[in-house]
This record gives C-alpha cells, structure tokens and sequence, in this order.
C-alpha cells in the first residue's frame, strides 16, 4: 500500500477507554513503522473538526464499546466522506446490541444461548417481575444477566438464584437501557478472529478465520474485566488445544457470524464450547476488537503468521474495500 495519512481514532469516553488507548498507541506505533503518516486523536468535542482540518486518507477507529464500535462514529465517518476501517455503521449497530445479534443468529440457525431481553421500560412500566418464573423455568440456573451492549465483560453477573435475579437484572440496568439474560454454558471461552484478506478489489473481500483462541481464567470465576487486561490472570492458548473438528466447527462459525452480522475488515467472535455436549454457542461479535499486548487478535494474528505490523496494514486497507 502506498503511504496514507491515517487519523487514529482512540480513547472517546467509553467505559473501555483505557483499553482504546492502549490499542491506539499500538496502532500509531505500527503505521509509523509500515511508513503512514499518523495524525493521533484522543477522540473528544473536536472529533468533527479535527477530522475536516486535518483532512485524512483513512480514519484507524480503535475505540471500543460507546461511539467507536456502536456505529456512531462510523456513521459520521460516512456523512464526512473519511473511509474508515473495519464494519459500517448498520453492522456495529447489530454487533454491539447482543440482543438484536442473538435474535438474528436465531433467525439464521446459528446456535446462540437460550434467552431473553428486555429494556428498562419492560421492570419500570410493563411489569416484568411477574414473568421471572417463566424466566426461570426457560433458562434455570445459573443465568448469565449481561447489559446488551457493553464490552469486556462490564456489568456481566452470574444470578444463582430467584434471590439473585432481581438485583443482576437491576446492575445490568445501570450500565444499559437493555439487558440480556441467558442460559449459562459450562464450558471452555474461545473466540475466533475473522480477517478480510488483504488483496481483494471491492465490493466483496473473502474473510478467512484465524486460529482459536482459548481464555483460561486463573482466579476469578469467569473471564472478567479486571483478568481481561491485567497480565497473568488469564492464560491465553493459540492455537486452542480442541479437536480437529471442533477447531473448524467454531471457524466457520464464526465466518457465518460475520457475514450474517455484515462485518468488514475484522472482528472477533466470542463462543462458549459446551464440556457436557461439545456443542458450540455463539456469545458475541466485537467489531473492533482490543489490540494490546493481550488481546486476542493479535495473539490469533501472530500464530496465523501474521505480525502485528501485518495485521494493522490489513486492517487499514479495509478502508479502502467497502
Ligand atoms: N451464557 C454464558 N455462559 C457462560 N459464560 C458466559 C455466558 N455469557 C458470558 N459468559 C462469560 O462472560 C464473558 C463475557 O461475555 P460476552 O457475552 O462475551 O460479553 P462481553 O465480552 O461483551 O462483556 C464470556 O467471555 C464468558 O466467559
Ligand atoms: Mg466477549
């Protein structure tokens, strides 16, 4: 690719923007290094004009959770006429609401936990307590209660009991106007990066799926925030040891996912490997996914053969094959 000038857009004021500006400092080291000019931008009131003054070839988005992967700034990308990398603004709208993505993958087949949704409106004015049997009795327990569209596990409670119920769905609340309750999977955390390749003219790069990441917490009772980012509380393995099978099953889970969700570029699917049946379950789609040091991507990246220069230099000609 011939050198760009690349806006990367990081930070915003999402509850993941430490996380953002970790992956957008790693993002502006690589196009530096792979010869970009880089305009950073800790993304605030002057985005807007930012953007018109300094007038870049492409936008880097790697701001994750509010406003970088909802679609919002997508949307604005487009209105200004910056191309941008990774998923357009309908396919972050459908990612980062699980709510919509689980009803879609339902819709398509797609095999996603048992559950269900409900906004604020539903415990304030719809009366909603009455049905938490029914809840119960479709789901049991343990539930996993989790507000419809944050990241890195904020706001995701285990509810063991009916005790418990009512207070998860309340803390997811505060995070979310939209909860989502679903069945809990025992099992093994994978998630499966999926690439465009790089060398294919618009309208419809092929996207090939990276080796399986496998998260193995080591202290809290589930892959949270705290053990997502703090080195040495997770083990990662890539590639996940799994059966073969198993291996290809989740890929070419996760390239459905993607097609059927409309990503670009990249994105990371997040699954839970039932140890009972074997069966695979599609939690989430992440559109930009975390790009530090101990993020999954790169890991996944690193052990296709791809470096992390390589999968930045990707990333950013997906600006360029929408
Ligand atoms: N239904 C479930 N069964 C078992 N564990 C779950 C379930 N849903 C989420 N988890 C755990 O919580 C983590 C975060 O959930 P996820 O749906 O990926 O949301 P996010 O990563 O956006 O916070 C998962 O990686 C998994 O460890
Ligand atoms: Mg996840």
């Amino acid at each position: 690719m011939t050198a760009k000038k690349v806006a990367v857009l990081k930070g915003g004021g999402s509850l993941e923007r430490t996380v953002s500006l970790r992956s957008g400092a790693r993002a502006q080291a690589a196009l530096h290094r792979l010869g970009h000019e880089v305009i950073p931008i800790d993304v605030g009131p002057e985005l807007l004009a930012q953007l018109h003054e300094t007038r870049p070839d492409a936008a880097f988005v790697a701001m994750h959770g509010r406003d970088g992967e909802d679609g919002t700034v997508q949307g604005l990308l487009e209105t200004i006429g910056v191309p941008y990398t990774g998923s357009g603004p309908a396919a972050c709208m459908r990612c980062t609401d699980k709510a919509l993505a689980k009803y879609l993958m339902c819709e398509a087949g797609i095999p996603t936990p048992d559950f269900t949704s409900f906004k604020e409106t539903a415990v304030k004015e719809l009366g909603v307590a009455a049905a938490l049997g029914d809840i119960e009795h479709l789901l049991g327990f343990p539930m996993v209660v989790k507000p419809a569209s944050q990241g890195s596990a904020l706001g995701v409670k285990f509810a063991r009991s009916s005790e418990e119920l009512p207070g998860a769905i309340v803390g997811a609340l505060s995070y979310d106007r939209k909860v989502v309750i679903e069945r809990y999977v025992p099992g093994r955390d994978l998630a499966v990066s999926v690439l465009d390749s790089i060398d294919e003219s618009p309208p419809a790069p092929s996207a090939v799926a990276l080796p399986v990441v496998e998260a193995i917490p080591r202290e809290e009772d589930f892959y949270n925030y705290e053990s997502r980012y703090e080195i040495g509380m997770t083990t990662f393995v890539c590639p996940a040891e799994l059966p073969e099978e198993t291996t290809a099953r989740a890929q070419q889970l996760a390239l459905e996912v993607y097609r059927l969700l409309g990503c670009h570029g990249v994105a990371r699917v997040d699954l839970m490997l039932d140890e009972r049946s074997d069966e695979l379950f599609v939690l989430e789609t992440n559109v930009v996914p975390g790009l530090t040091e101990t993020s999954l991507l790169p890991l996944a990246a690193d052990a296709a053969g791809i470096d992390f220069d390589e999968l930045i230099e990707r990333i950013l000609a997906s600006a360029f094959t929408r």
